[in-house]
């Protein structure tokens, strides 16, 4: 049922806000937000953290990492699991390995999952389905009760699985450092705020995106942003995208720059703002078509799609939305399948 909209993706982006919702309300102890005490008491001892997964997972781990290492103050490794699986680095005993997927069911992450519990590490799922063969067979596991996703381009369970990352690293932190609560909640009527303007993204879309090639660039957390929101317009669009590190565009990239070649910034950390613009000025001399996406403080002059200001950490909950949008309505106006594009199955049960 797509409840009135025209697709399962436009359908699913739109209900983002209401699976932070949903996750505060699952997680909430006491007005505070927590993981239950057996999940909290897996850490004790632990000095380093793996996280595992594939795809869009994989970029939510990539964010997992930052919550860990700044808020909770554990040390981690994220990696792709078919990558993982074969070349395993030297692990330290004290390990714990999360593995986060929004099916469960990826086979790759399964690989790794027997593989580390037979060496007898700790291992944590984070799973949108709890009956799902991740879900059963880790230690213990956290759903992100995202509701069942039907886009094969996934939305919202990245979303849910950001917000349950920094409720774990965050239930983990000995001062508990964030008010999750009053954060989350800004986030989701930031999130909401976008949503309300998708037409303007979609007007944007028709006059920036004629080119067979896009870049995405950021630094530091919107870097992550942009290896998720490239996925997103080249898995949907066909359109050949590349989420760049910002200062890499000189290193190589930078060549591939030519008329028109959409390089869409993510702006939302004020410490790297002004690296990251003159970064798309060289893009821009080279005709590119630049495109930024900041947060209203790191904001400047006539930037095109700014967004209601969160926590600098929770920042990947709203810039990521404009991305999926683009995604969306690019592949509307190319007419291509959006739910279900070519190539690609809902969940990868083979390695
Ligand atoms: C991209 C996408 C895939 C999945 C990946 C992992 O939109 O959906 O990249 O994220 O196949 O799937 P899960 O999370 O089910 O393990």
């Amino acid at each position: 049922d797509k409840a009135g909209y025209e697709h399962y993706m436009l359908k699913e982006i739109s209900e983002q806000p209401a699976v932070i919702r949903k996750i505060m309300k699952e997680y909430m102890v006491d007005h505070k937000l927590r993981v239950r005490p057996e999940i909290k008491e897996m850490f004790n001892n632990i000095k380093r953290v793996y996280i595992l997964a594939a795809g869009t997972s994989f970029h939510a781990g990539l964010i997992g990492r930052v919550f860990f290492e700044e808020v909770a103050k554990i040390p981690v490794e994220v990696f792709i699991a078919s990558e993982f699986a074969y070349n395993e680095p030297l692990i330290d005993p004290h390990s714990l390995f999360v593995l986060i997927s929004q099916s469960g069911e990826t086979a790759d992450l399964r690989a790794c999952l027997v593989n580390v519990k037979e060496k007898g590490y700790k291992t944590l799922s984070i799973t949108n389905v709890p009956t799902s063969t991740l879900a059963r067979e880790a230690d213990a596991t956290l759903n992100i009760y995202a509701g069942t996703e039907i886009a094969v381009a996934s939305t919202k369970a990245y979303v849910g699985q950001i917000a349950v990352l920094a409720i774990l690293a965050n239930s983990l932190s000995k001062q508990h450092s964030l008010d999750l609560v009053s954060e989350l909640s800004r986030a989701a009527v930031s999130m909401e705020n976008i949503i309300d303007r998708r037409d303007y993204i979609n007007e944007l879309v028709q006059h920036t995106f004629n080119s067979q090639d896009a870049f995405y660039i950021g630094r530091g957390i919107d870097y992550f942003v942009s290896l998720e929101g490239a996925l997103k317009l080249k898995e949907i669009t066909y359109i050949h995208t590349d989420g760049i590190a910002a200062g890499e565009l000189k290193h190589g990239p930078m060549a591939l720059i030519e008329k028109d070649i959409p390089v869409i910034a993510i702006i939302s950390q004020d410490h790297i703002s002004n690296n990251t613009r003159s970064n798309l000025e060289e893009a821009k001399a080279r005709e590119g078509k630049p495109l930024v996406i900041s947060l209203e403080n790191t904001s400047k002059g006539n930037d095109d799609i700014v967004l209601m200001d969160v926590h600098r950490l929770l920042s990947p909950l709203v810039t990521v939305i404009p991305t999926q949008l683009i995604a969306y309505y690019k592949a509307k106006q190319l007419g291509v399948d959006i739910d279900k594009p070519r190539n690609l199955a809902k969940s990868a049960t083979v390695e």
